[in-house]
């Protein structure tokens, strides 16, 4: 047997508030696959994600194929939207869900790790957050201050978090964050400037690989995942909708599950994918290979 065995690495995901969306299943597949798991967790999240584990309203989702309960090591918050804290504006530092949390910056989180687990802790980030604060909006009609938002927040994150995490990462490393079809195909509805943010985060995977690869060590690709319904998805307006067309126009026409991405990035993260990196990996049911749907409107 050929095994994805993480056993003695450590994970960071980056992005999990629920159990709905892709970080969280991410986060599952990397434990079960052996390695210990932390999450960095989105300040105005926070609070609601500890009581969602504290009150075992996760403890299905959380169940491991040996019956163990998922378990994180450590969950930080994040706002990836600033690299150090002197950045951070009054009305943030301020605001009532950001101001007991300690550094939430993405040098507060590596200032963090080290303190917690020492100078090189890491084997494994996963980069699975997003958020356009104009997504509704199309992009003809966005703001510039909505499309740099979503910019900063959903494709220059990944390289703060490389810049600044990089030097925590041991040899072998894998980073892997998670891209969407609208960065080269046009979709309707998904808007706000995130489809420019998915095409930069795709562009900047591929650089990211020769730099960190070169400095560090380690791997950098992206996931390109078919739509799910999680709670970022939700917020676009047209996600079942979108769902539904993929259920009814790919070549496997099983809507996605968000472990089946959680595999692949388990894969990834492991030795096994050792000659992967600056790729764009498609699990998306097929979906990207298609040229034509197959429903037609009105049939
Ligand atoms: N759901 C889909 O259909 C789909 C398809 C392809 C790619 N993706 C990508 O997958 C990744 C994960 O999204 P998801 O759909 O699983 O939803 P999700 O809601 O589970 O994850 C998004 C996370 O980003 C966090 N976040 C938002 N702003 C943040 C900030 N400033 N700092 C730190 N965290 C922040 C949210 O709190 C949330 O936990 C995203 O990059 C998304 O674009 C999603």
């Amino acid at each position: 047997m050929l095994p994805i065995d993480l056993s003695g690495k450590r994970a960071l995901v980056l992005g999990v508030a629920d159990d709905a969306g892709f970080g969280f299943a991410i986060a599952k597949a990397i434990a079960e696959a052996g390695a210990a798991v932390s999450v960095g967790t989105w300040p105005p999240a926070l609070n609601i994600f500890l009581n969602l584990i504290e009150r075992g309203k996760l403890d299905e989702s959380r169940k491991m194929r040996d019956g163990s309960l998922l378990h994180f090591e450590k969950i930080y918050p994040l706002d990836a939207a600033y690299d150090t804290h002197a950045e951070v504006p009054p009305d943030i530092a301020t605001n009532k869900r950001y101001k007991d949390v300690g550094d939430f910056t993405i040098a507060g989180l590596a200032d963090r790790l080290t303190t917690d687990f020492g100078q090189q802790p890491l084997d494994i980030i996963v980069h699975s957050l997003a958020n356009a604060p104009e997504v509704k909006k199309p992009l003809l009609d966005t703001s510039r201050a909505g499309y740099l938002a979503a910019l900063s927040v959903s494709a220059y994150s990944l390289v703060g978090i490389v810049n600044r995490l990089g030097a925590l990462m041991r040899p072998g490393g894998s980073v892997l964050s998670l891209t969407y079809m609208a960065s080269e195909r046009v979709i309707p509805g998904y808007g706000g400037g995130m489809s420019s943010a998915k095409a930069a985060l795709e562009s900047d995977t591929r650089v990211l690989a020769f730099e960190a690869g070169r400095k560090y060590g380690v791997r950098v690709n992206t996931i390109s995942a078919g739509p799910l319904a999680s709670r970022a998805a939700s917020a676009i307006g047209i996600i079942e909708r979108m769902v539904e067309y993929c259920a009814a126009n790919t070549p496997l026409s099983e809507p996605l599950d968000a472990q089946e991405v959680g595999h692949v990035a388990a894969f990834l993260a492991s030795p096994l994918a050792s000659g992967i990196t600056g790729a764009t990996v498609y699990v998306d049911k097929g979906y990207h290979a298609m040229g034509m749907a197959t429903t037609v409107p009105g049939n």
